[in-house]
């Protein structure tokens, strides 16, 4: 055969090879019909832990519709049938598929993880519902579990009108963290009513007849049981077939989820099988628009997004669920937003303001900014200002958590919505923000105290620890230092011998060492500084007194600023863990989806790296603030 001969043949067998292998994937994959990698811009593989729960059908379905409105999108999905280890090879072929992004549901956190490890290695990873171990991921979408409970709770204390009750928990399965996080929840909320006496029973597959074949058992001991509290809605049905069958009609129903669609927790509340359902929303959705951006790569895309409930009863099931269907309309006027800043106390504070100020330009808002000098009261001053002005949203970096009940009750009055950036806050009610969009505080002291573990694993002698806080009652002060602490216990031989407030500045860090020096001999072996200008305050003093910062002793600081970066390069600081100021984009792009009527997330978490002399010279190159 001549050489065209050759490659004629070498390109049917090709063609033929290629048809093959799709037959074979078209067995192998559910979801929407797969193309071929080449047919389509983005292919997003799915890895969903089972499609048997009905949660995680609707989380498909609202996959497969939000995919439907991108043209150059197609998605793959596989069923691990709640396999962990049809899961991690499922994870595989689609990864050998060419998916340009990988969204997993895994069925076990923690056997799942290393192969989400592998794949985040060469393309992006979302994880939905359970988080995986550690941070190898592009982005964690999920409910707060906690919070659930603690809405399930107050239901329940509602439904008991403070009277005696007794309530019957139907957990799903007891080993799962979402059933750990809300049963936590729920006895924090009830922990205050001793009159409300709870016991659990257990329905691992968490389905709808085996929960109701276990309250027949209980029988006539129903008679016992006030409420209900069931961990689904659908496990909250079967129970309600129980109490019918049993003649227990006044027992009351508490389920999750919060659905739409026939037995849908929305329905089951509108037909009164219920009393009240709490939304647990999937966010698919969310996962495919953050997918898009990522495979985009738009800047500023987060590291968590913690999706917000709802307490849904008769009285607004139908303001709830006209909210549900209400098309997102972009304002048609140039927004007025009122910044209510924390002052210029550090490096990192003003990149913050600078980050809202040029985000703000940028997408054409009217900013109002006004400097607090880390003063609550002219805050709060400031806040009452921007109400008075009729802004159109109010957004706070906290100087201090609490206090702020009040001012926000009377935004509310107002109508107008509050957004958090950067620091929390601490209210009775906490429907009162929109959202919070900044740092996870206990994460970056985590980060710090590991690093620490690591570094001095091989040391026998006790470590004493000098630790400069940032300003009391602020939420990264209290945070950071309950992270360190947290990590800290886990192990023998480190303590904090010496602990004082610096309020995050330079000279706060350079006075806590110099007055520490005033009274002791140097004996210290490690500094831990809530930021960057009090460990570079710090540096200062202590070659003031030849003491030779990173070598005599080590320093760990927070932010991640380039002069402590800086100062990371030279040695004289050890380890600097991230703590991200640039939130301009997303609390602006937050901005215009609250003012288009759209839901904003509860908490949306910025990415955050650490910095140590190995990665140093890399990453000090991108840094310019
Ligand atoms: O709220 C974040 C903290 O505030 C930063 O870590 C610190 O530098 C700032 O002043």
């Amino acid at each position: 055969m001549n050489e065209d001969g050759q490659n004629i043949k070498k390109i049917i067998w090709r063609v033929l090879a290629m048809l093959a292998l799709i037959l074979m994937l078209l067995s192998m994959f559910s979801g929407c019909p797969p193309k071929s990698p080449d047919e389509v811009e983005y292919l997003i593989g799915i890895s969903q832990a089972n499609m048997r729960e009905p949660w995680r059908l609707v989380l498909m379905r609202e996959i497969q519709e939000e995919a439907k409105k991108y043209d150059n999108v197609r998605i793959v999905s596989t069923d691990a049938t709640q396999n962990s280890d049809k899961q991690v090879s499922d994870i595989k072929r689609l990864l050998d598929y060419g998916v340009d992004l990988l969204i997993v549901s895994p069925c076990d956190a923690q056997k799942i993880t290393p192969v989400v490890s592998d794949v985040y290695q060469s393309i992006p990873v979302v994880v939905l519902d359970r988080a995986v171990e550690g941070f190898d991921y592009s982005l964690f979408i999920g409910p707060d579990n906690t919070i659930i409970g603690k809405q399930a709770g107050e239901a329940v204390v509602e439904l008991a009108a403070g009277e005696q009750a007794r309530v019957l928990e139907i957990c799903g399965d007891t080993s799962a963290q979402a059933t750990i996080d809300r049963s936590k929840g729920f006895s924090y909320v009830i922990g205050d009513y001793p009159g409300i006496q709870s016991m659990q029973i257990s329905v691992p597959t968490e389905a709808r007849d085996a929960a109701e074949e276990q309250v027949l058992k209980y029988g006539q001991e129903l008679e016992n049981i006030d409420v209900i509290f069931a961990y689904n809605d659908y496990m909250a049905l079967g129970a309600y077939r129980a109490v019918m069958k049993l003649g227990y009609q006044d027992i009351k129903i508490v389920g999750i989820d919060g659905f739409t669609g026939e037995d849908g927790g929305l329905e089951l509340v509108r037909r009164g099988i219920i009393s009240e359902t709490i939304t647990c929303p999937t966010g698919g959705k969310e996962a495919v628009q953050y997918a898009m951006d990522i495979l985009k790569e738009v800047s500023g895309v987060p590291k968590q997004v913690i999706l917000r409930s709802h307490r849904v009863t008769k009285e607004n099931l139908d303001e709830y669920q006209a909210r549900l269907e209400a098309q997102p309309v972009k304002a048609d006027r140039i927004i007025q937003v009122g910044y209510a800043q924390v002052g210029t106390e550090s490096t990192f504070r003003i990149a913050a303001n600078n980050s809202v100020k040029a985000a703000a330009k940028d997408e054409g808002i009217n900013l109002l900014s006004l400097d607090a000098d880390q003063d609550q009261e002219r805050q709060i001053a400031a806040v009452r200002e921007f109400i008075a002005r009729g802004v159109d949203v109010i957004v706070i970096s906290p100087v201090v958590e609490t206090g702020w009940d009040e001012v926000l009750q009377e935004a509310r009055d107002a109508g107008i919505p509050v957004l958090l950036s950067d620091r929390k806050i601490m209210v009775e009610d906490d429907s009162l923000v929109m959202s919070y969009i900044g740092a996870d505080f206990i994460e970056e002291g985590r980060r710090a105290m590991k690093w620490l573990l690591e570094e001095t694993k091989s040391q026998k002698k006790p470590i004493k620890i000098m630790e400069l806080q940032g300003t009391k009652g602020a939420s990264p002060t209290t945070e950071r230092k309950q992270g360190f602490e947290d990590a800290l216990l886990t192990a023998p031989g480190y303590s904090i011998v010496y602990s004082r407030g610096g309020d995050f500045t330079y000279e706060g860090g350079k006075r806590i060492v110099e007055e520490y020096l005033k009274e002791h001999e140097w004996e210290i072996d490690v500094i831990f500084s809530h930021n960057d200008d009090m460990a570079l305050g710090a540096v200062e003093a202590l070659e003031e007194h030849d003491i030779n910062p990173g070598v005599d002793v080590k320093i760990i600081s927070v932010d991640g600023t380039k002069p402590a970066l800086t100062a990371l390069q030279e040695g004289k600081i050890n380890c600097v863990v991230e703590c991200n100021p640039l939130l301009g984009p997303q609390l602006m792009k937050a901005v215009g989806d609250l003012t288009s009527g759209k839901e904003l997330p509860l908490r949306i978490i910025t990415d955050e790296k650490i910095f140590t002399k190995e990665n140093i010279n890399r990453e000090i190159k991108n840094r310019n603030y």
